[in-house]
């Protein structure tokens, strides 16, 4: 299970709204979407200056059991007394939780993102005096300071602060207080009524401080106040910060002063702009922290609009600025600063103290699990459009794939297929057989999607929507009436997914008997999960409809997290792994335009995405609004291929651009591209299996790899896949060349086309034409490929592999073999798998179990080696399989020292040894 915020467009994933304008080179109207001084929290928030905290630590009150010390801290300026609670999680990672000692009624606290309660590791104190408190936290002289006056976080190793909270005493928490001229009832009911609208219909404060209404019991209010949370932590030694997904904006995050904050509020963005910190359609709490010495992460466990504010002391200095102060002896240490307010909840966030990047990856999933492991289809070419018409359209569609030799596994249907926007039904006339279409589909070994939106038509007739009514299923209006709001169908109704009967109920409408026309080549498409609401505050929900007992504001970034987990649930029903319904399967970044700088983002949101445990990240190919140039289109499949969720789209009113509509060269260029991927299938599955397994991310920044090389800190024009394939798509129009950055001193890479060798660490220069994707093979590295490419991936079941053997300078290699069935969950239940781990050294290739599995499934597929990367030549061969020895027929390219060994026919489940003689 993998849990985070996700209002995602998840493939599934999240969606836009509106008529559209195409063609149009209107951007996102600003004015539909908050600025932080438009967010009266945000505003209170920021206003508050450093260095003048409130904040006490009451070290009488200090408790310690085994893993958790409390501790109050008193406001001097109001009295009110919060909780501090300290924990040390196993796998370093600190927690801190603070809430107020008695609210007037409970703070939302985010229930079902965390696997489970985290392990703690004891506690224990160093010291103690009027200052504050010493705590060791285990592991190399890390230490927790609490100083006392003001409150105070340090974590420390050694001599060295790794992070401080609340350095800048910018923690302030909003208390829950009755309104002046609110009653209590000694009857215990608490309150008495006295709505005035301070807060209608979830518009903020009129006045200076709203107070809102939170349902206590039915027909009985409480003026609580405003409820927000801020933080501030400091990181010394830091200059790069990374993650807070999702915003269109680079990798490394930027410094927010004098603009906005970067904001998470998964919000149903019409053209929303590029580079700048507004909230799109998901939110992920968590951010990086780099160095060349360390990795640590943040992760705010908090569902409500947060704003995150970033600063530095070096930001705006030049590199030669920065090198005159280090000549000058002036140069102070580096520090980023960063401040995290929530307009409501708790605080309570957990310190990932990595130190390398792959143990905050791991720190990570230890809290939110891991991504689901995606059938092997889903990370091969989708096609989808809005709309395919109808099932004629399927058909020709399908057929012209066919024709034009270009593979597809899954072909996708948008809104128009229902019946008026009543999801699970169909169109009775424009797709009156679905099974007859799916089958057809089947037949060809491919598969279909459709959509699923998260609002239901408020009709009568409609099956579904009386259903959810009856059961009192739907979202609350603060009044306690089923909140409705405009959506693709009209007026709508919006099932509370945090409600876990309705989530069983949703899951329930996935049965073969209840959604009619489905079978099991059909999967799901949740879009629209923000929530969207058309008609509502920024594009969604009030902020006081009511979830059971709790506000929207509470929880909003959960209800797409929601949405999927209950789609998951008809998932864990299945025997078949649907990429389609997993908790955090595919994402992709919205609705794009078929820009070259659209193109260009899809990288860095990509990038940021992964860094918080979301590997399976992909941009509609070809840019949803607007048509793309020719050259954009070859371009974007070009990049496409290479990134994890590879899927084609467009919008309702774009002319058709399926890949044979471009000429034949056209043709030829995005079947070359679409053909590279299904050939790395294997790859890219192994790669997904282990961010299932470890939570290390697919889709990597080359720092994540290369954590001491400073000159790949803010590349993101590049990335890498795993850790041995780097990818520099071409995302210039009219290139002629580009300049890619090879890492690693010490490091060879190889270009995969050419088999050209290239030393690490250096810029190089390559001419591009058309067809030219830069990849290179990292040396040291083995690749297994597929390179019978047919016309879907299940149709490559049987094929033979090829190994890519790059040797490194010390003329080793090593990598991995991953195989299982591509779609059901075998692997897990029944340990169905092949995990071989293979190693070059000493001029022989070994292949040797990982993982022993259990039962070994019967592949026929057998394996071939094929291109050795070598420095010299070598007169081989004797293979040995099985304890036989046989020669090997070869070919050796001396110009590319390139060894090819054809069909030497091993099992790919088998122990077997090539040497080379
Ligand atoms: C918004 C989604 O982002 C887009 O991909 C989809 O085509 C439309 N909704 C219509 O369903």
């Amino acid at each position: 299970l993998f849990a985070t915020f996700l209002g995602f467009r998840m493939g599934l994933l999240l969606g836009l709204c509106f008529s559209l304008l195409l063609g149009s080179t209107s951007a996102v109207d600003r004015g539909n979407f908050k600025t932080c001084a438009q967010s009266s929290f945000c505003k209170r928030q920021r206003a508050l200056k450093p260095g003048q905290s409130p904040y006490r630590a009451l070290l009488d009150t200090l408790e310690l059991s085994d893993s958790r010390l409390t501790l109050q801290l008193i406001n001097d300026n109001n009295k009110v007394h919060l909780l501090l609670e300290l924990y040390r999680l196993q796998g370093n990672i600190t927690r801190v939780k603070i809430n107020e000692l008695k609210p007037l009624k409970p703070r939302f606290e985010v229930p079902d993102v965390l696997v489970g309660e985290p392990p703690t590791e004891p506690l224990s104190v160093l010291s103690k005096d009027d200052n504050g408190v010493v705590l060791s936290l285990g592991p190399e002289s890390q230490r927790l300071i609490v100083s006392a006056r003001p409150f105070r976080l340090d974590i420390m190793e050694g001599p060295q602060v790794l992070l401080s909270l609340n350095s800048r005493g910018l923690l302030a928490f909003e208390h829950l207080q009755l309104r002046k001229n609110t009653q209590v009832d000694p009857e215990g009911a608490e309150v008495k009524e006295n709505v005035d609208g301070a807060e209608q219909q979830g518009e903020e404060e009129k006045v200076g401080v709203y107070f809102k209404y939170c349902l206590k019991k039915p027909n009985l209010f409480l003026f609580l106040g405003p409820t927000s949370v801020s933080l501030d932590f400091s990181l010394p030694g830091v200059e790069h910060v990374y993650g807070i997904p999702e915003h269109a904006d680079n990798l490394k995050l930027k410094t927010t002063e004098g603009g906005d904050p970067y904001r998470l509020y998964n919000l149903d963005v019409f053209q929303y702009e590029l580079y700048n910190p507004m909230a799109l359609y998901g939110a992920v709490p968590v951010m990086l922290a780099h160095n060349t010495q360390r990795t640590m992460g943040i992760f705010w466990l908090n569902a409500a609009e947060t704003w995150v504010d970033i600063s530095s002391n070096t930001a705006g200095k030049t590199v030669f600025g920065k090198m005159l102060d280090f000549v000058q002896g002036s140069s102070e240490t580096p520090q980023t600063d960063v401040r995290w307010v929530s307009e409501s909840g708790i605080i309570d966030v957990f310190i990932m103290l990595g130190p390398k990047p792959s143990d905050v990856f791991t720190q990570y999933a230890s809290l939110t699990g891991t991504q689901s492991f995606p059938p092997l289809a889903a990370l091969a070419y989708h096609q989808c459009r809005w709309n395919y018409n109808d099932q004629e359209d399927v058909k020709a569609v399908d057929q012209g794939f066919d024709q034009h030799d270009v593979p597809y596994d899954f072909i996708w249907l948008d809104i128009e297929h229902t019946d008026g926007k009543r999801y699970f039904t169909w169109d009775p006339h424009k797709f009156p057989q679905p099974k007859d279409m799916l089958q057809g589909i089947m037949d060809k070994r491919r598969m279909m999607v459709a959509i699923v939106d998260p609002h239901i038509k408020v009709d009568s007739g409609y099956k579904i929507h009386n259903e959810i009514r009856d059961k009192n299923f739907y979202v609350k209006n603060k009044d306690g009436g089923d909140y409705e709001g405009w959506c693709w169908p009209g007026n709508s109704g919006y099932p509370d997914f945090t409600n876990p009967e309705m989530r069983a109920f949703w899951a329930s409408m996935f049965a073969y008997d209840q959604y009619e026309g489905s079978m099991e080549n059909l999967y799901t498409w949740n879009d629209m999960n923000e929530p969207s609401v058309f008609n509502g505050p920024e594009v969604t929900m009030y902020k006081d409809a009511m979830h059971g007992s709790w506000e929207h504001r509470d929880l909003h970034n959960l209800y797409g997290f929601y949405v999927q987990l209950s789609v998951d649930i008809a998932n864990g029903e299945s025997d078949w792994s649907l990429f389609v319904c997993m908790n955090a399967g595919a994402v992709w970044t919205g609705d794009n335009a078929a820009e070259w700088e659209h193109l260009k983002i899809s990288i860095p949101m990509c990038l940021s995405l992964g860094l918080v445990g979301i590997s399976l990240c992909g941009a509609d190919v070809g840019g949803f609004f607007k048509s793309p140039s020719t050259e954009l289109l070859v371009r974007w499949y070009q990049t496409g291929a290479y990134q994890p969720f590879f899927r084609a789209h467009a919008h309702l009113d774009t002319p058709r651009r399926e890949p044979w509509l471009f000429g034949p060269e056209n043709t030829a260029l995005i079947r070359e591209a679409v053909r590279q991927r299904y050939a790395l299938l294997p790859y890219w599955y192994q790669q997904f299996y282990q961010a299932h397994k470890t939570g290390q991310p697919v889709m990597r920044p080359l720092w994540v790899e290369y954590p001491k090389d400073t000159a790949s800190f803010a590349i993101d024009d590049e990335f890498l896949i795993g850790r041995d394939l780097l990818v520099h798509p071409v995302t210039e129009e009219g290139a002629r060349g580009l300049t890619a950055y090879l890492p690693g001193h010490g490091e060879v890479w190889y270009d995969v086309h050419t088999f050209q060798k290239h030393n690490g660490a250096q810029n190089l220069y390559i001419p591009v034409t058309m067809s030219s994707i830069p990849v290179f093979q990292r040396g040291g590295s083995i690749i297994p490929r597929k390179l019978r490419v047919r016309r879907s991936s299940a149709c490559m079941e049987n094929d033979p592999y090829t190994l890519y053997v790059a040797l490194n300078p010390q003329r080793a290699a090593e990598g991995e073999l991953y195989i299982d069935d591509g779609h059901t969950f075998s692997f897990q239940t029944k340990k169905e798998f092949i995990h071989r781990s293979l190693t070059f050294a000493y001029n022989t290739l070994t292949s040797r179990y990982l993982v022993k599995w259990v039962q070994v499934i019967c592949f026929s597929c057998k394996l071939f080696l094929y291109n050795f990367f070598s420095d010299s030549p070598h007169t081989p061969l004797s293979l040995c399989y099985t304890g036989k020895e046989t020669s090997v027929e070869f070919e050796f390219d001396a110009s590319m020292s390139v060894l090819t060994l054809r069909k030497p026919g091993m099992n790919a489940g088998a122990d077997w040894t090539v040497k080379l003689q």
